[in-house]
């Protein structure tokens, strides 16, 4: 199992800061990576892909893979012509295991896109690949009101772990 060599966390007052946390990790995330997302129903796992998805500039509208296993985002031409990493986001409650993906018969290869995978609460300590774990948590009590049983903070704790991961000062990106 690799080690865990980068780590931060950080408070998510509100979906629009959780948006904000997956912006920030399009400036560091590229062609090849793999996020695993671990958090219950309704944490904000697909909130956070949102905006990981609207920063790297990727096609069409990050939803909840619901019906699907897995739902490609092909990268938009930027100004100068360029293109930055497909998203591929996966919904891992239908995936049996993170070597289906490579069986998934996607138009761009993982090593062309940007992976995130929305898995399930204890699954992730199976996986040996380089990957970035978020966690996202949802306090319990506080302040949950019955009107917007959705609405409050969630804990965000970051863990980078293998190869890929050494020297990446995660603290610093998310402090800018
Ligand atoms: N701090 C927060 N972070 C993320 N989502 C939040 C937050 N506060 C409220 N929400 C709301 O909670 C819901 C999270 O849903 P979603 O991102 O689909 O969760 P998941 O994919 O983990 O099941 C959204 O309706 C979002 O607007
Ligand atoms: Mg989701």
């Amino acid at each position: 199992m690799s080690d865990v060599v980068a780590q931060a966390e950080l408070d998510l007052p509100d979906a629009e800061s959780t948006k904000a946390l997956g912006a920030a990790l399009a400036g560091i995330l590229r062609a090849g990576d793999l996020v695993i997302l671990t958090g219950d129903l309704g944490a904000g796992k697909t909130t956070l892909t949102q905006g990981l998805g609207a920063a790297l500039g990727v096609r069409g509208q990050v939803a909840s893979p619901t019906f699907i296993v897995a739902r490609e985002h092909p990268p938009l031409p930027r100004e100068d012509g360029s293109r930055g990493p497909a998203l591929v986001h996966v919904d891992a409650y239908r995936l049996g295991g993170l070597d289906e993906l490579d069986a998934l018969d996607l138009d761009s290869s993982l090593d062309e896109s940007v992976t995130v995978v929305e898995w399930g609460r204890g699954l992730a300590e199976a996986l040996t690949e380089d990957r970035l774990e978020i966690d996202l948590e949802r306090p319990r009590g506080g302040d949950v009101s019955a009107d917007e049983p959705e609405a409050g903070t969630r804990h965000a704790t970051l863990r980078g772990v293998g190869a890929r991961w050494a020297g990446v000062d995660l603290a610093a990106l998310l402090a800018r």
